[in-house]
């Protein structure tokens, strides 16, 4: 197939690619690299360095090729930034888009799979979450993204725009070619991992009086490879399971101090941390009830906790870029 990826330059849609590009599909990748790195854009892609705002420019990116397929990872992502910025989330993630609906629906390109997030759905009302539990994000990027999700599915009425949307638990983890990279890391794993490895300051440890047993807050950590082995699946039964949203996780939920207990184990190296106050737009637990990917997709996590941590691991100590 022919496939664009938006987002390729970045940590989820560069092993996406990975994976696609092995199985022999052609991708074009579309990325501003606002928070990605040309390093990462897998080497058999045509890259279109594109800001999906910007409609003119991503017109002439469609214009380049037939496509088959959109896989759109592109997005704002970080949940403390969206709660003091949320107008850039909003502009970014709903207008970018609105572009890209618009792109494909002119060009006649019906299928796509959407990167959605497990901030849909807010404070847990019952643990695992299906995809049944109320949908009430308590941050902007969440609801940013749930308002996507619906447009998906008005594009699918009026315009016949297939859609699968995975909301995604927190990724983690690296293949051997790609991990995370960001300019300036939030995410758990690689902040604990990097302090182990001595390479930033004690890891701050936000809230300590969630409802979880042991105060912090518990979130479902997804190995990235299984991420994109989930598109590959649903690439192919895009055409059965059209306008679906599956959870991806693993239905295991780690808290904070677990996490950092897992590395300092595994790497037998002790994290240094301190407490910091609650964040707000942080739930106290996400995790995933995975049954609907397995039944539909075929599709259920294969790596745990200890292989996230090594992959990310290695990927810390050598990355390719
Ligand atoms: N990382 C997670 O744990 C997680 C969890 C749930 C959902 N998601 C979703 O998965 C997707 C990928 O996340 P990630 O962790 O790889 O993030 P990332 O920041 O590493 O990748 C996002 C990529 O999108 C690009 N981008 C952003 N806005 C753009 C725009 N307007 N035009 C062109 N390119 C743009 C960035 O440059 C970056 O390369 C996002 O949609 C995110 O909301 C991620």
């Amino acid at each position: 197939m022919n496939i664009l990826i938006t987002g390729g330059a970045g940590y989820i849609g560069s092993v996406v690619a990975e994976l696609l590009e092995q199985q022999g599909h052609r991708l074009v990748v579309v990325d501003d690299l606002r928070d990605g790195q040309r390093a990462a854009v897998v080497p058999s892609a045509a890259f279109h360095r594109v800001d999906l705002c910007d409609l003119p420019a991503l017109r002439a990116a469609f214009a380049c090729q037939p496509l088959d397929a959109v896989i759109h990872l592109a997005a704002s992502a970080n949940v403390p930034d969206s709660v003091v910025n949320p107008l850039a989330y909003y502009a970014n993630n709903v207008q970018g888009t609105c572009n890209l609906l618009e792109c494909m629906r002119e060009h006649q390109v019906k299928r796509i799979i959407f990167s959605s997030t497990a901030a849909c759905y807010g404070d847990p009302q019952y643990l695992p979450m299906d995809e049944k539990h109320p949908l009430r994000p308590v941050n902007p990027y969440g609801q940013s993204k749930l308002m996507d999700e619906q447009i998906l599915r008005d594009c699918m009425a009026a315009y016949g725009i297939r859609f699968v949307a995975f909301r995604y638990f927190c990724a983690a983890g690296a293949t051997a070619a790609h991990g995370e990279s960001r300019k300036c890391e939030t995410h758990l794993i690689p902040v604990v991992l990097d302090q182990a490895l001595g390479k930033r300051d004690k890891v701050r440890v936000f809230g300590r009086e969630f409802p979880t047993p042991d105060g912090t807050g518990v979130r479902d950590y997804i190995h990235v490879l299984d991420i994109a082995r989930a598109h590959v699946l649903a690439l192919a039964r895009l055409d059965q399971v059209a306008g679906e949203v599956f959870n991806l996780g693993t239905g295991a939920g780690y808290s904070v101090l677990e996490i950092i207990a897992a590395a300092g184990r595994l790497l037998q190296t002790p994290v240094q941390f301190e407490f910091a106050p609650a964040r707000p737009g942080d739930p106290p637990n996400l995790t995933a009830a995975c049954a609907k990917a397995q039944q539909q997709l075929g599709w259920t996590a294969q790596h745990g906790l200890d292989d996230i941590i090594r992959s990310a691991h290695a990927w810390r100590l050598a990355p390719a870029y």
